[in-house]
């Protein structure tokens, strides 16, 4: 499963796209009783019992066929940075969903298991994209998440400069006000609409304007030192959009041709405000998660 950005500043839960960073979900039957092994990523903070996040999922699908959990065990192999806006739980749940809908024999659709994973996680931009990669658009309408699906424009690059520090999905969320202005839902309205033309039509000079969000990250810019630094200093140095990834963290730029001045600028900025970061280049991806038969 891929690692996912979600928003890409306007676009609140509206918005994602895949990257090529992979976490790896191997699902064995007929064991005496429920093991979990996790290498990688947050490995040691995360539950090795029935209350870990990719078993959840897998209990959900199960739960929805009617069909008992068989004993398993599960190998989890993370590569997707915890807790910093990457989609490092949405890459769980759509593990989990798709290794038990294989055990099911596929008896689930992609709509429905997008729903069941949407419904788990919240919010559906994070879990589409890395169920069906690319650049999503959805929207959830009815309790079921009505998506398109952009490619990627070619040769676009992201830089994410991943803060050392976790910041929960639900603190970031917990700091977003009940209702907005309506001027400030008009311009994140207008911005993603052209936002989603803009890149389909690869027009990535328009990115920076149109990147700019009034609903989540003003908000969220008290969690995260240096943010707006850390914008401005990608943009300084060539970055064509910039933006926080999904609740943050991690803060994602893109760009065609600049990617190691914008890593260092984000780098050096974070730094002054005391942040220390890892800066990863993530190529957009078109595929979102598969499965092997082993
Ligand atoms: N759209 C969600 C948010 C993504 O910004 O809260 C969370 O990763």
């Amino acid at each position: 499963m891929p690692a996912t950005t979600a928003n890409l500043g306007p676009g609140f839960d509206t918005l994602g796209m895949a990257l090529a960073l992979y976490n790896t979900v191997e699902l064995e039957t007929n064991h005496d009783r429920l093991e979990i092994d996790i290498i990688g990523e947050g490995s040691e903070g995360l539950p090795r019992d029935e209350s870990n996040v990719v078993w959840q999922a897998a209990c959900e699908m199960f739960r929805r066929a009617g069909v008992k959990p068989p004993r398993a065990k599960l190998r989890l192999n993370n590569r997707i940075p915890s807790a910093r806006g990457l989609g490092s739980s949405a890459a769980a749940r759509i593990g989990g969903i798709l290794a038990a809908n294989a055990l099911m024999d596929g008896r689930f659709s992609i709509d429905e298991m997008l729903e069941a994973a949407s419904q788990l996680e919240g919010h559906p931009d994070n879990v589409a994209a890395a169920l069906l990669g690319g650049i999503v658009v959805c929207a959830t309408v009815g309790g079921r998440v009505v998506w398109r699906k952009l490619p990627v424009p070619s040769g676009l690059l992201a830089v994410a400069a991943v803060p050392s520090f976790e910041l929960s999905t639900s603190l970031a969320c917990s700091v977003l006000p009940s209702e907005v202005r309506m001027r400030d839902a008009v311009a994140n309205l207008s911005r993603s609409c052209l936002l989603v033309l803009a890149l389909a039509e690869g027009r990535l000079e328009m990115l920076g304007e149109l990147m700019e969000d009034r609903l989540h990250q003003p908000y969220r810019e008290k969690l995260i030192p240096g943010l707006q630094e850390v914008f401005a200093e990608a943009k300084r140095s060539g970055a064509l959009g910039v933006a926080l990834s999904g609740a943050g963290p991690t803060v994602l730029a893109l760009t065609r041709d600049r990617s190691e001045a914008v890593g260092a600028a984000m780098r050096e900025a974070f730094a002054r405000s005391g942040v220390v970061c890892d800066i990863i280049e993530l190529r957009p991806v078109e595929d979102g998660a598969g499965i092997t038969e082993i």
